[in-house]
């Protein structure tokens, strides 16, 4: 049996009662969270990978906490750009907290050490890892025993993802950031990060990623960098990552999906091509 987690990001939520962009993000992570129940409480835990709140108040985090509180796994909640550290960390147990009072932690599990990296600068959209965090990370990683890999997870990619208005936004350290890890990269298994919106899979170096779409509001797929930066109403989803000895796989799931489920094979004593043909079976 592989191990499995969570992935969630960018829930966004603006406080109770509220709507953010025409949709209702707290109705959209209750959804999020009951599905997790329904389908994937034998997961280990679960991570949010940032901006949790929109506006980063006090009652946003009580309203997060609430909605997490039914989930039945643990989870990791982390600070994105749309988050206040200290709100944050006043409201949220489920927030990991360094020495410094960065939102950083580890959690050991039978696959590695798995490291949640505060990348928030609270005067700017982009991310940030000041000396302070990197410092951290540098120790996190060279304490832990040589045989030990790692999965990392942050809110901001430390590379351009291609997606003009969003790379202007990325993480600004991202070459010392890339120095920190550099002697570790081989034990890197995967990383994680929240921010675009979108999703998005490849490797960073060889180190493969993924990220996928809030639970909230997304952002439009862009590549031209003269083209208007537009957000969208395209469906949320939350991952689910396997990991095993030899392989991670992450599922995206859109979780509010009412689209058609049928067989594949026709009911019997039907041929397959009249099935699929004339579809649906009279
Ligand atoms: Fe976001």
């Amino acid at each position: 049996m592989p191990f499995k987690f969570i992935h969630l990001t960018d829930t966004h939520l603006a406080g109770p009662g509220l709507k953010l962009y025409g949709l209702d993000p707290r109705a959209r992570l209750d959804a999020a969270i009951a599905d997790i129940n329904k389908h994937h409480s034998d997961a280990a835990f679960a991570v949010v990978t940032g901006d949790l709140t929109h506006w980063g108040d006090a009652a946003a985090y009580a309203d997060f906490a609430a909605a997490m509180a039914p989930l039945r796994i643990p989870h990791v909640a982390m600070v994105g750009n749309h988050d206040r550290r200290v709100a944050c960390l006043d409201g949220l147990k489920a927030a990991p907290r360094d020495a410094n009072g960065f939102v950083q932690g580890t959690r050991t599990t039978d696959h590695g050490l798995f490291v949640f990296l505060d990348t928030l600068d609270e005067t700017s959209d982009a991310g940030e890892m000041c000396a302070k965090r990197l410092g951290w990370l540098e120790e996190t990683l060279a304490k832990a025993p040589t045989d030990v890999p790692f999965v990392f997870f942050m809110h901001h990619p430390p590379f351009p993802v291609g997606v003009h208005a969003m790379d202007e936004i990325a993480l600004k350290q991202s070459a010392e950031f890339a120095d920190v890890i550099a002697p570790y990269r081989s034990r890197i298994r995967h990383l994680f990060f929240g921010h675009v919106h979108r999703p998005i899979s490849g490797s960073y170096g060889k180190i493969p990623f993924s990220t996928l779409r809030g639970t909230n509001h997304q952002v439009w797929f862009e590549l031209d960098a003269n083209a208007p930066h537009l957000a969208s109403h395209e469906p949320p989803a939350y991952g689910v990552a396997l990991i095993d000895q030899e392989n991670l796989v992450v599922h995206s799931h859109d979780f509010l999906d009412t689209s058609l489920r049928f067989p594949f094979s026709p009911p019997e004593g039907m041929d397959d091509r009249d099935y699929a043909l004339n579809f649906p079976a009279r």
